[in-house]
């Protein structure tokens, strides 16, 4: 079992996901021309990964003892390219410090694999901050 403080933490970060790979997807659709078609793909291929990302926590979120809640974030993306770069680039160093505090509080309730896991999305996130860093120029 975990406390309902580590429940809730890891219900935000499960909408968090949902809302990153809803808006991934919606910008992987949206994304037009050849400069920017490299973009495109890597939020193509990113959907997956937080599509992951969201499946551990909500199935961690059941077998601690709770129940997943869904309310993500639907608000429209930007239509400039370099403007979703520089939003995802944000919300995902967001991300990379949400999953170390959640790491942290895993260990201090003695739930290590918890721990990793979250370490390892923390790395995931940061790989995609500076994968779009990259792409940005
Ligand atoms: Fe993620
Ligand atoms: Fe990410």
């Amino acid at each position: 079992m975990a406390s309902q403080e580590l429940l809730n933490k890891l219900n935000d970060a499960l909408n968090r996901e949902v809302s990153t790979f809803l808006r991934y997807m919606l910008q992987g659709a949206s994304i037009k021309g050849a400069e920017w078609e490299p973009v495109r793909q890597m939020y193509l291929a990113e959907v997956a990964d937080e599509v992951g990302h969201a499946q551990y926590l909500a199935s961690k979120i059941v077998m601690l003892g709770g129940t997943p809640s869904l309310n993500p974030d639907l608000t429209p993306p930007p239509t400039d390219v370099k403007t979703m770069l520089q939003n995802d680039i944000a919300e995902e160093q967001t991300d990379v410090a949400g999953y170390t505090k959640l790491a942290e509080l895993a260990e201090a309730e003695g739930l290590v694999d918890l721990k990793m896991t979250m370490e390892d999305q923390a790395a995931d996130e940061a790989g995609h901050a500076e994968l779009m860093l990259r792409l940005l120029g």
